[in-house]
């Protein structure tokens, strides 16, 4: 019987030391991925994203908690044991061999009936649009070839689940959306889970079913890409995808009851929703820069600044602005051909719908 989640990670954590005053590099994770998933472990640098993949792979023990794949608990099986790949940053291929014999390697010792490798090498190389360079070696491609020659010996064997840790990040940034476009196909194509690791917010943005955000060897929130975008649980979830603004301030009653949110030094109330209570009456409203509207000042819950820098990226025009209670903000306006670019110094009014309000404790 077909289990329902592929990979299960059950209070896991991960100690390197038993030194008391080092942080464990896994703090009691848990986590369910699905099958045919493509889940993707995102946090900044040694927030334990690696350690959380090698403990999946199997060449790393965990200090406490379990690992399943398919069902099955994997804490004492060895790597070969268990049925998932790794794609590494580095593709560590070897250089001796050819773009073939690389993908054919470890076919046979996995136990494929020598008859049938060519024939999985060929589809292999076309999962990955490498047929007419089955005979080259690493050394005479290209680094976005090198890395679908990895990505087609890793899927050789038919693993269940490939590991894929920081697999792009060797590549220039064009290669690399369209490493992103592959990638995403071939994951799709070979119908498998992928576990991907990167540091990069928009490619888990552009990529993933699903996102766990780490921090400090912990998960803070896991969730789609727009649920992560739109609906962050916490001040670093927020921070660490996409450009935000924080005001600092209090919840109080409006005139009709309703819920508004004054902003730390400024004369306003702002209308929003919060989502839960929230536990202490010091908040932080959150804003992204572009679900902010410039207008003109006409309303009392308008905030009030003043232009300090403009930054003209194409698609958008981003403003710096100083707020009246000194708080700097980036305001961000798509350029659709018929608003004039703002200047330095010019003052402006911003309007915060209640749908673009965040509120989340200070
Ligand atoms: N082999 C190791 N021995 C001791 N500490 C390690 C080892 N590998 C990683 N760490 C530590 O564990 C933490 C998490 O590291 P890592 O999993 O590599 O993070 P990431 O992949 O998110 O950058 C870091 O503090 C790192 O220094
Ligand atoms: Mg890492």
């Amino acid at each position: 019987m077909e289990h329902n989640a592929s990979v299960e990670v059950q209070c896991v954590s991960k100690r390197y030391t038993d030194d008391p005053d080092v942080a464990p590099a896994l703090d009691e994770v848990s986590v369910n991925i699905a099958h045919n998933e493509f889940f993707t472990l995102l946090g900044p640098s040694g927030c334990g994203k690696t350690t959380l993949l090698r403990t999946i792979a199997g060449f790393e023990h965990v200090s406490s908690g379990d690992i399943l794949i398919g069902g099955q608990r994997v804490n004492d099986l060895p790597p070969f044991k268990r049925r998932v790949n790794t794609v590494f940053q580095s593709y560590a291929l070897f250089p001796h061999m050819s773009v073939a014999e690389n993908i054919a390697f470890g076919l046979e010792m996995q136990g494929l009936e020598k008859k049938a490798i060519p024939a999985r090498v060929k589809e292999m190389l076309a999962l990955v649009q490498m047929e007419h360079l089955a005979r080259r070696k690493p050394a005479e491609l290209s680094g976005g070839q090198q890395q679908r020659v990895a990505l087609a010996r890793a899927l050789a064997p038919r693993p269940d689940v490939l590991l894929l840790d920081e697999p792009l990040s060797a590549l220039d940034l064009k290669l690399r959306k369209e490493m992103q476009v592959e990638l995403k196909r071939v994951q799709q194509q070979a119908g498998i889970t992928f576990i991907f690791v990167t540091h990069d917010q928009e490619e888990a943005l552009t990529l993933s079913d699903r996102i766990a955000v780490m921090s400090a060897g912990k998960i803070l929130q896991i969730g789609g890409p727009s649920a992560i975008y739109e609906r962050p649980a916490h001040q670093f979830v927020a921070q660490f995808i996409g450009d935000i603004n924080f005001l600092p301030g209090k919840l109080a009653r409006g005139p009709q009851n309703e819920s508004v949110f004054q902003p730390t030094g400024l004369p306003v109330q702002i209308p929003c929703n919060p989502p839960q209570p929230l536990a202490s009456a010091n908040v932080q409203l959150a804003f992204r820069p572009e679900r902010s509207q410039l207008v003109e000042p006409t309303q009392p819950h308008h905030l009030r600044g003043v232009i300090e820098a403009v930054l003209y990226v194409g698609t958008a025009t981003l403003y710096q602005c100083r707020l009246s209670n000194d708080v700097k903000v980036m305001l961000r306006e798509s350029n659709e051909g018929l608003n004039a670019v703002r200047a330095v110094g010019e003052p402006v009014a911003v309007h915060l719908p209640p749908q673009a309000c965040l509120l989340m404790e200070a």
